[in-house]
């Protein structure tokens, strides 16, 4: 396959720094090399330059009502008008920007592969990936299901807010933000599928009802085991087995236990070999045209968690870059 890696330093749609050296820790494990001995021809297009845009504005400080009874100083970077949602303009420019280097990459006939950074960037990485195949179907590999509104998050963290900016069907429920007017929602609600669900706020489940989204707990994955809801769950968005597909796999999906290094780890998730054998599903259908890998945060946890965390990363994309664990076929490798 030709294949395009970019890095996403993106840290604002969260409050944990360090999730900005998710790219470099992923990269460090060897994973493009490894790729590349799996027959891929790579490019890696370094990380994108958003660092600056999401520097912190200068504190202004507004004067905001507060249950129309006192008044209370907050920083401007908290609130946008009455809406709680935390670094708007930060994290729409950085990801206005991500949109533009994943629609590119994938112009250049090359799956993208985006390495995180947080999982806010996932509003621009399926931007740019609907643009070019504007039939998308999505998977959405995470312990929560990031498709709180600006109305609903209790939180304000935009990266808990993902999904909710590109599905079609929700958009007359959501609070329009003037610096996310670029996004395209062009992702039915039918064509959106979750799997590794264990932490999913009511207003989130209420959403999720309302548009009969597709939606795999943990729960389903003890009782159907992970084959099979990965088959269900493709089947589910592509019928007739031809819409291309984006993957976007939040390192949190994975068990607590085994992934320590992550900014809202979850007990009782996927184990490493059940997120291997998902992508290795996925992989399958050769329909995979692009990728994020996020939420890697070295700097949580001890060196060593943060080590097993970058190679559970690596080991996730081998499995969804066609990497066999019974060994490569002799044909399959690289001429020099
Ligand atoms: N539902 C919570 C929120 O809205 C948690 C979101 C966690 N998201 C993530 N990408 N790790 O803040
Ligand atoms: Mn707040
Ligand atoms: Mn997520
Ligand atoms: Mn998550």
């Amino acid at each position: 396959l030709r294949v395009g890696v970019q890095g996403v330093e993106l840290y604002r749609g969260q409050n944990k720094r360090g999730v900005e050296l998710g790219p470099k820790a992923i990269r460090d494990t060897g994973v493009v090399a490894a790729l590349r001995n799996v027959g891929h021809e790579i490019v890696d297009y370094g990380n994108a330059p958003i660092m600056e845009m999401q520097e912190e504005a200068v504190l202004q400080e507004r004067l905001v009502a507060s249950g129309g009874r006192q008044s209370q100083t907050v920083p401007e970077s908290d609130y946008n008008g009455y809406l709680n949602v935390h670094y708007v303009k930060q994290v729409a420019d950085a990801n206005r920007m991500i949109s533009d280097w994943t629609s590119k990459i994938m112009r250049d006939g090359r799956v993208c592969l985006t390495l995180g950074g947080d999982h806010a960037l996932g509003i621009g990485t399926v931007n740019g990936a609907s643009q070019v195949h504007p039939d998308l179907g999505v998977l959405w590999i995470d312990a929560h299901s990031d498709i709180n509104t600006p109305l609903t998050t209790g939180s304000g963290k935009i990266h808990g807010m993902s999904v909710a900016f590109f599905v079609q069907e929700l958009q007359p429920y959501m609070t329009q933000l003037p610096e996310f007017s670029w996004v395209q929602p062009r992702i039915k609600a039918a064509n959106l599928a979750f799997i590794g669900l264990r932490d999913v706020d009511p207003a989130e489940r209420a959403i999720l009802e309302m548009l009969g989204i597709t939606a795999y707990s943990m729960r389903d994955v003890d009782r159907h085991g992970i084959q099979k809801v990965t088959e269900m769950a493709l089947s589910k968005i592509s019928q007739d087995k031809k819409r291309p597909i984006h993957v976007s796999y939040d390192i949190d999906s994975l068990c607590e236990s085994i992934v320590k290094s992550t900014g809202t780890p979850v007990p009782g998730g996927l184990s490493l070999r059940e997120g291997i054998t998902l992508l290795e599903m996925i992989n399958e259908t050769g329909r995979m045209v692009s990728m994020d890998l996020v939420e890697v945060n070295p700097l949580l946890g001890s060196e060593l968690d943060a080590a097993a965390t970058a190679q559970a990363a690596k080991h996730l994309i081998l499995g969804a870059f066609g990497h066999s664990r019974g060994g490569m076929a002799l044909n399959s490798i690289p001429k020099p």
